[in-house]
């Protein structure tokens, strides 16, 4: 396993609240991987931020009658609160217009800018582009709206930047019936105008080759995508977008005046740039970002939902190739969306339709349950090969039957029987029997098992590992039957016991990256070293050694919800 790597998580667009669709597809999968990374010895350094620019932002706040920046800090905040509420612990959460950040990052994207358009890597065009003559403007990307052109597709619902329903980008000529989004019903007519397009078809084979060498360690459906779309021909793309706000061409050409950067050319520049912005604050010298970018011993993983495939397999890299000066990601980890089901359907979370009180919403789910009992659900269920959905129901049962039934339950019964019947302390093993050895040699197979599940991505396999884990921790209590050898065999419930302690740091560790407020909350009660979790086989804590008296871990749903009504 390298030693240094750089995680990201998709920079979410600051117009709206997270929800919980958000925190499946990039962020507790993330975080799991940092925390067991950093748990395993690795140097690692977790960022994200805020993705400020373009016309998401712009005509939300058209819409609000509010200015871009305001809305674009008012919910960065929001977000950031949103992460945190879940322990969701970025190193930095930049923000690629918020005022610390932005002119850092503008720095940053310019040269990025200039340096692909020195070495020919742009080309210029005057072209077509759809117009609304009522606002007399030009409608990039998320100003127009319209069937999909693919033949095979034509959902609607398609922007002039993406197909939500295959995934696809669009060329908004080609969209059908488009029509603008600023003026109610205006059809969208076509106008010239000048862009600065990604030669992307100079870089199909470099791509390709680049993507055939990550087949058997990305995930099969978002590889074969883009694999896919370079058998198509990649077309060129353009990069400058003719909107107000975002980051300005930084060009001497009139042309290029009143023109900004495309948001998906600035926003993965954002994982540099507050790479670098972190770099300023932890190690006083913005300039060490070059350690995490260039050097090839740094491993670079990029966590994103499905619909940004496209920009991660393809544009991203390809931007990086005609750049030059950094390293290309090692892996994509990309997850499918995660909808909500109401009533046995499967919808998606909106702002239009889902309430706005809705559990759903990472605001309204935080004042009411518990973080750790979301992180378990969302990777219980998370979409990692296909879509899946967010059922209230479901969530309640598989915490009370899962976190509290099988893990809570078997760490509450080995602690309590010590703190009631052992005056709190780790009693001596002496009499250890062959059963007490064999599980915990199944506790070490255990450990290296979910290490091995989250190396490779498979979140909810290593989830489903711990938790079968938890269950083997249960049958072994059930069959040593402390409550009785307490009277007959003393020697031996004490070793029983003091087994029970020893899986109890086992399942410690194995929490942390799923479940690091319960893994903390664990070890208080165990009273186990205050330093940094370490994801090794555990010393046992020795005889005699004082524990808290336990308290409930995980809290019922149901129940808590019954005796409300
Ligand atoms: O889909 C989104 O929410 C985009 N804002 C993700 C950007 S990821 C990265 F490139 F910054
Ligand atoms: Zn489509």
């Amino acid at each position: 396993m390298p030693k240094r790597y750089l995680v990201t998580a998709a920079l979410p667009y600051s117009n709206g609240r997270l929800h919980v669709g958000h925190i499946a597809g990039a962020y507790v999968p993330a975080d799991i991987y940092v925390r067991y990374l950093r748990a395993s010895g690795a140097e690692v350094r977790f960022i994200c931020g805020s993705d400020d620019n373009g016309a998401a932002i712009e005509i939300s706040a058209m819409q609000e009658g509010r200015s871009p920046q305001e809305i674009c800090t008012q919910f960065h905040l929001r977000q950031k609160a949103d992460f945190e509420s879940l322990s969701i612990d970025f190193d930095i959460y930049g923000g690629t217009h918020q005022p610390e950040y932005r002119e850092m990052h503008e720095q940053f994207s310019q040269e990025f800018f200039r340096r692909i358009h020195e070495k020919g890597y742009f080309s210029k065009r005057r072209t077509k582009q759809l117009y609304d003559p009522v606002a007399q403007r030009f409608l990039p990307d998320r100003y127009v709206r319209g069937k999909c052109h693919y033949s095979d597709c034509g959902a609607p619902g398609a922007t002039g930047d993406q197909c939500d329903t295959c995934g696809r980008m669009i060329d908004p000529l080609l969209l059908i019936e488009p029509v603008s989004v600023i003026t109610p019903g205006q059809r969208a007519e076509v106008r010239e105008t000048v862009h600065w397009y990604l030669k992307l078809n100079d870089l199909e084979q470099p791509l390709q080759n680049w993507l055939e060498t990550k087949r058997g360690q990305w995930r099969v459906a978002p590889l074969n995508f883009a694999l896919g779309q370079i058998k198509q021909g990649l077309p060129e793309r353009a990069m400058t977008r003719d909107i107000s706000w975002g980051i300005p061409v930084p060009l001497d050409d009139p042309d290029a005046h009143g023109k900004v950067l495309f948001v998906w050319f600035d926003a993965p520049i954002g994982y540099v740039s507050f790479t670098a912005a972190h770099c300023a604050k932890a190690d006083g010298d913005w300039r060490a970002y070059e350690k995490w970018w260039a050097d090839p011993e740094t491993c670079i993983v990029h966590f994103i939902g499905e619909d940004n495939t496209v920009f991660h397999s393809l544009t991203w890299p390809a931007m990086m190739m005609a750049d030059g000066r950094y390293q290309l990601p090692s892996f994509v980890v990309v997850n499918n969306f995660l909808n909500f089901r109401v009533n046995e359907e499967f919808v998606k979370i909106s702002k239009s339709s889902t309430p706005a009180d809705s559990p759903v919403w990472v605001q309204e789910y935080v004042k009411h349950h518990d973080a750790d009992a979301l992180r378990y659900y969302l990777t219980a269920i998370a979409p990692e090969t296909a879509r899946t959905a967010f059922d209230e129901k479901s969530f309640a049962a598989r915490n009370d039957n899962e976190l509290v039934a099988a893990l809570g339950n078997f760490i509450n019964r080995g602690l309590s029987f010590a703190s009631k019947y052992l005056n709190n302390a780790v009693p001596g093993s002496a009499a250890q029997s062959e059963a007490d050895r064999e599980i915990v040699a199944k506790a070490d197979a255990a450990l290296q098992a979910v290490a091995g599940h989250i190396e490779r991505h498979a979140f909810r396999a290593a989830l489903e590992e711990m938790m079968a884990f938890a269950r083997v921790c249960n049958e072994y209590f059930g069959k040593r039957e402390p409550w009785k050898t307490r009277k007959t065999d003393p020697p031996a419930c004490e070793a029983t016991i003091a087994t029970c302690v020893h899986l109890c740091q086992y399942l410690a560790v194995m929490m942390y990256p799923f479940l690091p407020n319960s893994a903390a909350k664990l070890r208080r009660t165990l009273r186990w070293s205050d330093g940094p979790v370490r994801w090794v086989a555990p010393e046992p804590l020795p005889a005699g050694h004082e524990i808290e008296t336990p308290q409930v871990l995980f809290r019922m749903i149901q129940t808590r919800e019954g005796a409300k009504e």
